[in-house]
């Protein structure tokens, strides 16, 4: 549904841009991303700044994300690992890594 409002968006600029940005951040609630995330603190995971500033030069860095998404990830940030994401499909996991990648 939010596929929707980001096409409704195009041309209306940043007032749209903002409600993307809101779906996002509800998708990422909605697949408990947050419990173990926050924007721009650590929480159980790293903050999605960190993480965007650190994969800034990488390329592909969010077909990268996807897998660890998917996969689960260890070892990059800590001894905590993340467990794989399994209740989003790989579709809402590539969008949510893209827009980790924006913060
Ligand atoms: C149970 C807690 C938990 C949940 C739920 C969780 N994460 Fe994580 N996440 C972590 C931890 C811990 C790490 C660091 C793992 C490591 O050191 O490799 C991490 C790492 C990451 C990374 C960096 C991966 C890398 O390879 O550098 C991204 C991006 C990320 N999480 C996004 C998400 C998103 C998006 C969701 C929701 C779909 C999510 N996380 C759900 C705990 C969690």
């Amino acid at each position: 549904m939010w596929l929707r409002i980001f096409g409704m968006g195009v041309g209306l600029c940043c007032s749209m841009l903002a409600h993307a940005d809101d779906a996002m951040l509800q998708l990422a609630q909605e697949n408990a991303c947050m419990t173990c995330h926050a924007i721009d603190h650590t929480v159980i995971g790293p903050s999605f700044k960190a993480v965007a500033a650190r994969y800034r030069k990488t390329p592909n860095a969010a077909d990268y994300l996807t897998q660890r998404l998917q996969h689960g990830s260890v070892g990059d940030w800590g001894q905590v690992s993340m467990p794989p994401n399994v209740q989003a499909s790989p579709q809402e996991l590539h969008l949510l890594a893209q827009w980790v990648l924006t913060h």
